[in-house]
């Protein structure tokens, strides 16, 4: 039976290092609380004007390529997951395939909109198409520009502290050899509490989904006027994302351990057999926790929030490929990726490297 090989892999962090201490010129704010609740030291901001998060997966991108040995003619699909869209539409998949210069071959291009699981759903719709036969070479790209975004002020602490820009990015082929390549992968999702981890506008809700309308300053229902984006949408930071931090949290701890010994027990393995996993890096004391539930050993978690922050769709491929580059992962072991977040969803691929 065909299953789907990572080929190549590679990622993209900016140079510009913003540490703690840089965040807290702009807010209330210390290192030492950003490190105590997340672990955080530093992340990387890309340079407005001369970056995006396109651009950001194409440098990524162009590394997973190479490594694959192949070239970006032969990519087949386009599989790109960002909540930092260079632009609200056209995804950025096909601005990343005008930046690979691959657009002769008309290729299609596909946007994922699951944020921190972003990249697991993407990695899992790109391997039932391998599977499948449809393609051989799919492109899969996590993504994400948040300094474009966030609210650098003490109003936004709560979130501009924790997110950080990179791209990873890898490509996927077909392999016959029994029990390599991705072995299985989960996903979840639960939309009763969608706004715990949001972004609201701009927007077609026009206060639908929300007891207190007038909050939002919309025109009313027989008026005409736009609902997208109003002067009080904008004046109240609902153009930011929203974190019930505290909420996501506890409900991250519960369903990390849960997915991945799901998935896992899909395959005949327990969390004992991981060589290596790979958390979504949302906040280290989440993955910190995710390991001692686990009874993981240090050597089977990899992080790397402490540098990067929080890169949602581009946390697991940033990790994965560095985890790689490092000799950290080496041909059969059995690394298990895993993801929570936004929506929320969640979900995890299992794979025999
Ligand atoms: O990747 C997507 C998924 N996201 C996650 O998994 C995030 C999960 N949640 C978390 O990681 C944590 O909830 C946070 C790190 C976001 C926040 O930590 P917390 O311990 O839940 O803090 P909190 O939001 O309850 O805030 C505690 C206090 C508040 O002050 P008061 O009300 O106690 O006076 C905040 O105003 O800390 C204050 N605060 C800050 N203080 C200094 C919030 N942000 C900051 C800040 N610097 N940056």
């Amino acid at each position: 039976m065909t299953h789907s090989r990572i080929a190549g892999i590679g990622h993209y962090v900016p140079d510009n290092i913003y540490t703690n201490e840089d965040l807290a010129k702009f807010m209330d704010t210390s290192d030492e609380w950003i490190q105590e609740r997340t672990g955080i030291k530093e992340r990387r901001f890309a340079t407005k004007h001369e970056e995006t998060t396109a651009t950001l997966g194409a440098r990524a991108s162009r590394i997973a390529i190479e490594r694959a040995g192949t070239t970006a003619e032969e990519i087949d699909f386009i599989i790109f997951a960002t909540l930092s869209p260079d632009y609200y539409f056209p995804g950025s998949g096909v601005i990343l395939q005008r930046e690979l210069g691959i657009t002769k071959t008309e290729i299609g291009a596909l946007d994922v909109r699951n944020q921190c699981s972003g990249f697991i759903y993407a990695l899992s719709v790109a391997d039932q198409f391998i599977k499948s036969g449809m393609y051989k070479n799919i492109l899969v790209v996590g993504a994400e520009m948040h300094s474009s975004g966030l609210e650098f002020n003490t109003r936004g602490r709560g979130v501009s502290v924790i997110f950080g820009d990179g791209a990873g990015a890898v490509v996927l082929q077909p392999t016959d050899e029994a029990g390599k390549g991705i072995l299985n992968s989960e996903l979840h999702s639960d939309g009763t509490n969608a706004e715990m981890l949001s972004l609201l506008s701009p927007g077609s809700h026009g206060g639908y989904h929300h007891d207190d309308k007038e909050q939002f300053g919309f025109p009313d229902k027989d008026q005409l006027g736009e609902i997208f984006v109003t002067q009080k949408i904008v004046d109240d930071g609902f153009l930011y994302p929203h974190m019930d931090g505290k909420s996501v949290f506890k409900k991250a701890v519960v369903k990390f351990p849960e997915v991945i010994t799901s998935s896992l027990a899909a395959v005949g393995k327990t969390p004992a057999d991981i060589d290596m996993l790979i958390p979504h890096q949302a906040n280290l004391r989440i993955s910190q926790f995710v390991q001692k539930v686990l009874k993981l050993n240090d050597d089977q978690v990899f992080n790397n929030i402490q540098k990067y922050g929080n890169t949602t769709a581009a946390s697991i491929p940033i990790a994965l490929s560095e985890a790689w580059e490092q000799g950290k992962i080496k041909d059969n072991d059995l690394v298990c990726l895993a993801a929570f977040g936004s929506g929320f969803t969640w979900g995890s691929v299992v794979i025999s490297w």
